[in-house]
């Protein structure tokens, strides 16, 4: 890459910095610290908080845990509030930034006993740096090759003990060797509108913002089961009732402002239905396979996978077969399409 190219993207990443700092400092404050704060999710939040008490009456650290489940749900809030809980320091990561054996030795050896390590996006860590991590999480021992060639010899470094905490979108993807390491694992699911408004409503508390309870439910049905959905949609309604309303949250401005934004009753936004309608239109209400739909929609085939499908599977609008993705019958009905593709009046 040239020069002036190379400086043009350092500029552009500041300026996208600059653009994030706010909402990034936001995010910080909305997110939960303590267990007591963390709404939803009460068999997760039960089984973390015994083996988190239970560690800490042993003065013993922490089994190594995987939480697994789609984005926005809490990973990386748990990982956080394991930590706090524990009493220990938390160390980020993620398996993309780990590029080099080097790299995970460099972090494993610069922890402190009783640390928690996070590694987000587990699932995207290389195979070859993944073998480090076995006798480092079984034994707190890390194998390291020092010189090359003739003089290439093994050395074993002693490591404090440490608690691992992964998290993953792509459970499916892990290696069963990585998979048995964790004697704790856990998954997230989408969250109950009742928790939803609760969020919204702590959230809206937290900036100085006035919600009434049915405000926060319309933010709360439409937020697709996902917190931070309901925090992002919360700001943008938040800019509506400042600018169109009073400034308050109620389930006047809360549906104007969403109707605004393409999300509707459901909460389905633009891109789900764009997703719904091009299996119907384009490959005939389907099968159709991930890589296909992708193309013809323009977009990652692990974004589809990741973020928008697992939503719209639970709603029960898409099928997934080894044979392709299929369209329900909910689906035709919700986007008011017949099997031959034509629009019903009026059922949009
Ligand atoms: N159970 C919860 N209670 C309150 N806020 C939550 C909860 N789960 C997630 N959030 C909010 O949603 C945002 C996204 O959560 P995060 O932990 O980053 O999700 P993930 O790591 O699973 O993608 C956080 O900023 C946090 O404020
Ligand atoms: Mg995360």
């Amino acid at each position: 890459m040239g020069v002036s190219s190379l400086l043009k993207r350092m500029a552009e990443r500041q300026i996208t910095d600059v653009l994030n700092k706010p909402d990034e400092a936001l995010e910080k404050t909305l997110r939960p610290s303590a267990f007591s704060d963390f709404t939803g999710q009460p068999k997760v939040q039960e089984r973390l908080t015994i083996a988190v008490t239970a560690a800490r009456q042993r003065g013993e650290v922490m089994d190594h845990v995987l939480l697994n489940g789609p984005p926005g749900l809490g990973k990386t809030t748990l990982a956080g509030i394991i930590a706090n809980e524990l009493g220990s320091n938390l160390r980020c990561t993620s398996g993309p930034t780990i590029e080099k054996a080097g790299d995970l030795a460099g972090l494993l050896t610069n922890l402190e006993e009783g640390d928690v390590l996070f590694i987000d996006e587990i699932h995207r860590l290389q195979r070859t740096i993944e073998e480090y991590l076995y006798p480092a999480m079984e034994d707190f021992k890390l194998d390291i090759i020092i010189d090359q060639g003739p003089n290439a010899r093994s050395v074993r470094i002693n490591l404090p003990p440490f608690t691992l905490i992964g998290a993953t979108t792509r459970r499916g993807l892990l290696t069963a060797p990585l998979l048995t390491r964790f004697p704790i694992t856990e998954r997230v699911d989408y969250y109950q509108a009742e928790d939803l408004k609760k969020i919204v409503l702590r959230a809206a508390g937290l900036i100085h913002l006035e919600a009434d309870e049915e405000g926060a439910m319309e933010i709360a049905r439409r937020s697709r089961g996902t917190p931070r959905i309901a925090n992002n949609l919360l700001r943008r309604v938040r800019d509506y009732a400042q600018v169109r309303g009073d400034g308050r949250i109620t389930s006047r401005s809360a549906d104007a402002a969403l109707a605004m934004l393409e999300i509707d009753c459901n909460g389905l936004d633009e891109m789900d239905k764009r997703l719904l309608e091009t299996i119907i239109v384009k490959f005939g209400g389907g099968p159709v396979g991930l890589n296909n739909l992708a193309v013809a929609l323009g977009e990652e085939p692990d974004t589809l996978e990741e973020v928008y499908e697992p939503y719209l599977i639970m709603e029960g609008y898409l099928n997934r077969t080894p044979q392709g993705r299929i369209a329900t019958e909910l689906c035709y009905q919700k986007l008011g399409l017949t099997k031959e593709g034509d629009k019903q009046l009026g059922l949009v």
